[in-house]
């Protein structure tokens, strides 16, 4: 990290819309020399429970209580004053003076979404004023060397994605590809392929979830796992080769009175755990994310070892990338992978921190877009920059994917 100081010369704040047209809010920081950038933030449906809160103005008679006004006001009215004409040795020294000013251990005062947005406009102006790339930056502020991710890319959808005609919320396919082009390039004909085998088998083509993947209606979640394996075999490639599986179960959204209200069936942790392995053993998966409920401490290490050896373990709202709740994890060894979301925690360096103690600890990380998200690219200077395993950002269609998908394959080609 360079030494020199930076001076925030004025901070301003715009309401925006997502990619389910709700609110958000996007930043424009200047620098002291006239530099100038801006960065908005995404916004989950799926979220943990322990996540740093989104701030949503509550007003029912506008955006149905989603509008991001106060967010707005409290960049205008609190953050502005307090930062304008302040100098900042590091991004850790900015994004502390944030949490400072929000004052509570889950930004409910300012708002995440908020400080966020401050957080991740001032990291690309800063880097705009020293003339590196965003990704440059991130990795300066981690010290790690950066390296591509393995795509995940949502290609069916159930749960709170779509219209919980299946439990489950994300099943993804992951191309095991020399370069982000040649993974883009298959996951065009496993995508096709899919849509085709679902015009075949409902009749009808099938409709798409938040984020872009196809979300028809299946009976149960092996049905989407089966169908995955299907449409990577009519697109010519090799399930378990050249094309493996990621499933997102999400299941804290339908465990009901200490049961996983799994396709109809009524499972027990014991159970469930049990389900998870035979998928595990049955499919080639990379990785199961929330196989068990956020607050099912005692059992996430009993699936952790049970799935060893078959695939990754892997925590979003069970970790929401806290890091008090990933320090917790580690000691007990719950799992082994973590889902990286930056609005879970509300700061870059806060990112940063979690992203560290998951590297400490020898677990994989994964970069993650969010549901609701905006057509900013800053993700994938993320997941470069972090040296991040893997990343999931959705779907191959719609522009707030697209977006992270064409910022990978400009980074990739910047180093040809
Ligand atoms: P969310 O879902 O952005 O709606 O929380 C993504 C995920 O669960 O991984
Ligand atoms: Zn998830």
């Amino acid at each position: 990290m360079a030494t020199e100081l930076t001076r925030i010369e004025k901070l301003s704040a715009l309401e925006i819309l997502d990619s389910r047209g709700r609110p958000t809010i996007k930043c424009f920081c200047t620098l002291e020399g006239g530099i100038s950038a801006s960065a908005s933030v995404p916004s989950g449906a799926s979220t943990g429970g322990s996540e740093a809160m989104e701030l949503r103005d509550g007003n029912p008679n506008r955006f149905r209580g989603l509008g991001c006004l106060n967010a707005v006001s409290n960049l205008q009215q609190v953050l502005a004053p307090a930062l304008e004409g302040e100098s900042f040795s590091s991004q850790a020294a900015l994004d502390h003076r944030l949490q400072e000013l929000d004052g509570t251990s889950d930004k409910s005062n300012l708002g995440a979404n908020t400080l966020l947005a401050v957080s991740l406009a001032f990291a690309r102006a800063t880097a705009c004023s020293r003339k590196i790339s965003l990704h440059q930056y991130f990795s300066e502020i981690l010290g790690v060397k950066p390296r591509m991710p393995r795509l995940t890319v949502n290609l069916f959808s159930g749960g709170k994605h779509a219209g919980e005609q299946v439990s489950i919320q994300d099943v993804l396919i992951v191309p095991n590809a020399e370069s982000i082009k040649d993974s883009l390039a298959s996951v065009y004909e496993v995508y096709q392929s899919a849509a085709d085998g679902m015009l075949e088998r409902f009749g009808m083509r099938a409709l798409t979830a938040d984020e872009g993947g196809l979300a028809p209606s299946f009976e149960n979640s092996i049905q989407v796992l089966e169908e995955a394996c299907s449409a990577i075999e009519r697109a010519g490639l090799k399930p378990g080769q050249e094309m493996h599986l990621a499933v997102d179960v999400a299941s804290s959204h339908f465990y009901k009175e200490s049961k996983y209200e799994l396709d109809g069936e009524s499972l027990t942790g014991q159970e469930m755990i049990q389900t998870l392995n035979e998928w595990a053993s049955r499919f080639p998966l990379v990785s199961i994310e929330d196989g068990l409920h956020e607050e099912a401490w005692e059992f996430w290490p009993e699936l952790t070892q049970a799935l060893d050896n078959l695939c990754l373990t892997l925590g979003d709202d069970f970790l929401c990338t806290n890091p008090g709740r990933i320090r917790r994890a580690v000691k007990s060894s719950a799992c082994n992978a973590l889902l990286l979301k930056l609005n879970q925690v509300g700061t870059l360096s806060e990112g940063a921190e979690a992203c560290r103690l998951a590297r400490e600890a020898g677990w994989k990380v994964v970069v993650s877009a969010r549901s609701g998200e905006t057509e900013d690219d800053w993700l994938a200077d993320l997941a470069f920059g972090w040296a991040a395993d893997y990343i999931k950002v959705g779907s191959i269609t719609q522009s707030e994917r697209l977006a992270k998908y064409n910022r990978l394959l400009e980074i990739e080609s910047s180093y040809d």
